[in-house]
């Protein structure tokens, strides 16, 4: 008999390698991937496109209402690209102005309701591994593998820093190391589903870890859960 499908939740501090791991783990288990971040940040790109004051409660519930997100596989990337009303915006949703407002976004009890009924609807059959800040603690707490992915501040910026600079050579360091910290502590301190470590979450420190060798132990982890 096939095991039964598992949750596998990763949360953590932005930057820290999350997508990469939770992308090679189901690949490797033949599970969904979903990036929650994404989510946040196309909800973001729309507001900022659409000029919308999300300090005006009745503006963004507007705005909500005229949100369609969506998955769209990318075999180049091996991974589903977010759409939003239709329109693959993946690389779009990278870019720094964007992630100099999703924290303020995210941290919209409204937003966050919007988008965890979606990721739960998304995890209703299981074999789904989610990335994020609050899958462990918030949309997924019966998951049976939790994990909460950390690093080094400084090993974060330049990873980030490397990322960016190869489509943006402009961007400048300071300025990356600047929104992960105030990312890192808006997300840490919202009133809404904060970042946290859930109790019973394992900790993968990987600041000096190869993405192989963090594969390698979550997929011992992984192994274990599934039985
Ligand atoms: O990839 P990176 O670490 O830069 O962040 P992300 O996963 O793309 O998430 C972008 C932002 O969305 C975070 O800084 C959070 O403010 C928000 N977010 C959240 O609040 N809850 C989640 N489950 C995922 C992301």
């Amino acid at each position: 008999m096939a095991p039964k499908p598992i949750i596998i939740t990763l949360d953590g501090w932005s930057s820290c390698g999350k997508s990469t791991l939770a992308k090679a783990l189901a690949k490797e288990l033949g599970y969904v991937f979903v990036d929650s971040g994404a989510m946040y940040r196309a909800v973001t790109l729309y507001m900022l496109r659409s000029g919308v004051d999300i300090t005006d409660e009745q503006q963004v519930q507007q705005a909500l209402s005229q949100i369609e997100l969506g998955f769209a596989f990318n075999p180049a990337r091996g991974a589903s690209d977010i759409m939003l009303n239709g329109e693959n915006v993946e690389s779009l949703i990278r870019e720094l102005k964007v992630a100099e407002q999703v924290s303020k976004v995210a941290a919209l009890a409204t937003v966050r309701k919007f988008a965890v009924q979606q990721q739960q609807r998304l995890g209703a059959a299981k074999g789904i591994v989610m990335d994020g800040r609050d899958i462990g603690t918030v949309v997924f707490p019966q998951a049976e593998l939790k994990i909460f992915m950390t690093a080094d501040p400084e090993t974060r910026v330049l990873r980030r820093y490397r990322e960016l600079a190869a489509t943006d050579p402009g961007i400048s360091m300071e300025a990356v190391r600047e929104n992960l910290a105030l990312r890192d502590h808006m997300d840490a301190h919202r009133e809404e589903s904060p970042l946290r470590q859930a109790p019973d979450a394992k900790v993968l420190d990987n600041t000096h870890l190869t993405p192989e060798q963090q594969f390698t132990l979550a997929l011992g982890w992984a192994k274990e859960a599934i039985g």
